[in-house]
């Protein structure tokens, strides 16, 4: 009877420490816009034409992001599309943004 209580309690214990693992888990990997990782694919378009760093030296607010990568994206017709910018400029504003 001791046994089982005890048993129970570090099982509710065990479920305690895991349950915030869980949940948070998959919160993690949500931070993308429709499925679009947005670092993933600001370093596949951003980077044929010049060098990343071009971009990851900067910091700016996230409008200007935006303006640069429409403009960006009007180079090529066809390469960026506006699902792929709008996740890049959301990377973009939350790695590389003043604060
Ligand atoms: C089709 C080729 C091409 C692609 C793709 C491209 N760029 Fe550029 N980028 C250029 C050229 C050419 C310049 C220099 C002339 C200019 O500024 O228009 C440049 C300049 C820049 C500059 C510095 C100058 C400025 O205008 O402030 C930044 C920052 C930049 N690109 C970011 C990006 C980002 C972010 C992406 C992806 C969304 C991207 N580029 C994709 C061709 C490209």
């Amino acid at each position: 009877m001791k046994r089982i209580g005890f048993a129970g309690m570090s099982f509710a214990v065990a479920l305690a420490f895991l349950l915030p693992v869980l949940f948070a888990a998959p919160a993690a990997g949500a931070d993308s816009k429709g499925g679009l990782d947005g670092k993933m694919v600001f370093e596949k378009k951003c980077g044929v034409c010049h060098r990343l760093s071009l971009t990851t030296n900067r910091r700016e607010w996230k409008p200007e992001w935006r303006e640069i990568v429409d403009r960006m994206a009007r180079k090529r017709d066809g390469w960026i599309s506006a699902d792929e910018a709008a996740a890049i400029v959301d990377y973009l504003g939350s790695e590389y943004g003043k604060d």
